[in-house]
């Protein structure tokens, strides 16, 4: 266990002692090694707060903590620690790379080694280009990035991100989440703290979510996530006949119940990637931040350089070198348009009542799909 939490509230007071917000009311969770946990929860739920405490930058009003099998406050445990505060603390007139040594000089580090990590970080965060520049020119986003940065001087075993992705493009986003990832993969735990959900959804293994300072659900997305009420089962398109004969079955399998074929979509996440590479192969310039995501070499197991070599494929993702299709033309489009139409009548029943009138399907098969559900997830567990 890397954090182990139990009985944590925070009570913040005013200056007569009187109690002014029940911040953490009485949590308990553990964060396993090499596992990204989660804690999400809207506004003023806490996460802040629970993470301060973590920290050791606030002392709790009751629970004990233990990380890395120790108090927060021992040394011993801040070397081994990385934070990205929510809001940006670092110097505005120090330079991208000045910020870097200076927090490297904070954990001793001698001055090559902050000179070869800084280098390797920059190029990690995609800021490269703008290491001589003062952080107060710095926009948003790359804020951000020198702040990720700074967290991963001192090759944290544990790393803490407040709202990592507040303020980043969607390309960011995507970086700092195969960043994540790829940190899991070479067994460092990360604890992100978010309120975007489709920031964390891709990355977390498990999630706490808060509210009012209380845990109110806790699971692995997987569990928490999967509807058990239905299935979705994706094929290669299929031709029309094909397709008849395989809703044919479905029907008379299905009887009364009504069930739905459609497209898988891509995640507008996804396109607007795909848009942007297509525009970077192109050589269009920019001002802004370049591609990084590459992990620095430095950061545990960057000695081996064959695994190094390894995760550095792995860090560029594929999905982005896949094209979009081209558009289909005017007859394509006709064409499915059409087949759609027909598939729209097969999925339905085959005389569709007035939708008062629906008759409800008998509970027998109800029960019957059911089993048929459980009996399907078993066997899938058994994979
Ligand atoms: N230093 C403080 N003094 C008084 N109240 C505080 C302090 N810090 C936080 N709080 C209160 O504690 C509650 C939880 O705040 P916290 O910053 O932990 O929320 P959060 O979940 O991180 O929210 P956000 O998503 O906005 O960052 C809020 O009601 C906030 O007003
Ligand atoms: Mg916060």
């Amino acid at each position: 266990m890397v954090v182990e939490v139990s009985g944590l509230s925070k009570i913040f007071r005013d200056f007569w002692n009187r109690s002014k917000a029940k911040a953490v009311d009485d949590i308990a969770f553990q964060v396993r090694q090499g596992e990204v946990f989660g804690i999400l929860g809207p506004n003023g739920s806490g996460k802040s707060t629970t993470i301060k405490m973590l920290l050791g930058l606030l002392y709790p009003t009751s629970g004990t903590i233990s990380v890395f099998g120790k108090n927060p406050r021992d040394t011993k445990v801040k070397h081994r620690l990385g934070y990205l505060p929510e809001e940006s603390y670092l110097y505005n007139y120090l330079t991208a790379a000045e910020t870097l040594d200076f927090y490297g000089a904070l954990f001793d580090l001698p001055a090559a080694e902050r000179k070869r990590r800084a280098e390797q970080l920059l190029d990690m965060v995609g800021l490269a280009h703008a290491k001589r520049r003062p952080i107060g020119e710095f926009s948003k986003g790359m804020a951000r990035r020198i702040g990720l940065a700074q967290a991963m001087i001192n090759d944290p075993d544990l790393l803490i991100l407040d709202e990592p992705t507040s303020g980043l493009d969607p390309i960011g986003c995507k970086e700092i989440k195969d960043l994540v990832s790829l940190l899991r993969d070479r067994g460092k735990t990360v604890i992100v703290c978010s309120h975007l959900l489709s920031d964390v959804e891709d990355i977390c293994d498990r999630v706490i979510i808060l509210y009012g300072g209380k845990i109110r659900a806790e699971g692995t997305l997987n569990d928490l996530l999967t509807v058990s009420g239905s299935n979705t089962i994706t094929t290669p398109a299929l031709a029309p006949k094909e397709m008849e004969k395989m809703l044919a079955a479905l029907r008379s399998l299905l009887k009364d119940e009504e069930f739905k074929v459609e497209h898988p979509k891509r995640t507008l996440e996804e396109f607007f990637l795909d848009v942007v590479e297509r525009a970077r192969s192109e050589n269009i310039e920019t001002a802004g931040v370049l591609s990084g995501g590459k992990i620095a070499e430095y950061l545990e197991g960057g000695g081996d350089a064959e695994k190094g070599k390894i995760l550095d494929e792995l860090a560029a993702p594929e999905k982005r070198e896949e094209k979009a299709p081209p558009p289909p033309d005017e007859e394509e489009r006709k064409k499915t348009e059409k087949a759609e139409q027909a598939l729209k009548k097969l999925t339905k029943k085959k005389e569709t009542p007035p939708e008062e009138e629906k008759p409800t399907p008998a509970e027998v098969d109800k029960a019957e799909l059911e089993k048929a559900n459980r009996k399907l997830e078993k066997l899938m567990e058994k994979k």
